[in-house]
């Protein structure tokens, strides 16, 4: 009985987030993108907020997105698994800089966006960062706590800060990269 119930407000509070996401201020998206308990709905909530992912892909709890208001996106594909607590760094910028947004290097290297893409099968690691412009190949994996700040093979494994490539997934063995 207590099980059914609980199924029947479920689905009700689904419904109900699934109706009203598009009007919803972007504040109570974001917090039931990044909080709320049930991960379906956490889901559709990401997509209102540019990370939009496959079939079978269901984020853990604590994933967040930084970007402003739209040039950048994330696209993650099927079947990935997403541990608590990464992050998503499609944009960079001293938001409350005055004097530091001038200085040249920060403006024109250090300022600026780019998509994120994640392939299919990949398996993301808890508190992992993946930065701007990163494209994670399929069937590859990232170690929990990397920073990831270039594209990573298919079929991998990468750990560390900055994440390099430490195995090759379909035969186990080691590598070194420089
Ligand atoms: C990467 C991982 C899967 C281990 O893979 P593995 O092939 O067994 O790796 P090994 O234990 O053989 O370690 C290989 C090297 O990588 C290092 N390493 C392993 N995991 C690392 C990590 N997350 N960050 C940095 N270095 C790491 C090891 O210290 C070792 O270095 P060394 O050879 O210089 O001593 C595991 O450490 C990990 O990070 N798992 C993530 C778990 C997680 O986040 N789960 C979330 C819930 S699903």
């Amino acid at each position: 009985m207590k099980g059914k119930l609980l199924t029947f407000l479920d689905r009700k509070l689904y419904e109900f987030l699934e109706k009203h996401v598009d009007v919803m201020p972007l504040r109570f998206t974001k917090m039931i993108a990044f909080y709320y308990c049930d991960a379906r709905t956490r889901k559709l909530y990401f997509r209102k907020l540019g990370i939009t992912m496959g079939e079978n892909t269901y984020a853990n709890l604590g994933l967040k997105v930084v970007r402003n208001d739209g040039d950048f996106s994330v696209t993650v594909g099927s079947n990935v698994s997403i541990a608590p607590n990464v992050v998503f760094v499609c944009e960079s910028t001293a938001n409350n800089g005055r004097e530091i947004n001038t200085l040249p290097y920060v403006r024109d290297v250090m300022t600026g966006g780019g998509n994120i893409t994640v392939g299919d099968e990949v398996w993301i690691g808890a508190n992992v960062t993946v930065l701007q412009g990163v494209t994670i190949g399929k069937c590859s994996m990232i170690g929990a706590g990397s920073v990831v700040i270039h594209d990573v093979e298919p079929f991998s494994l990468y750990v560390g800060v900055p994440a390099r490539k430490i195995r090759d997934l379909r035969t186990g063995e080691r590598v070194t990269t420089g």
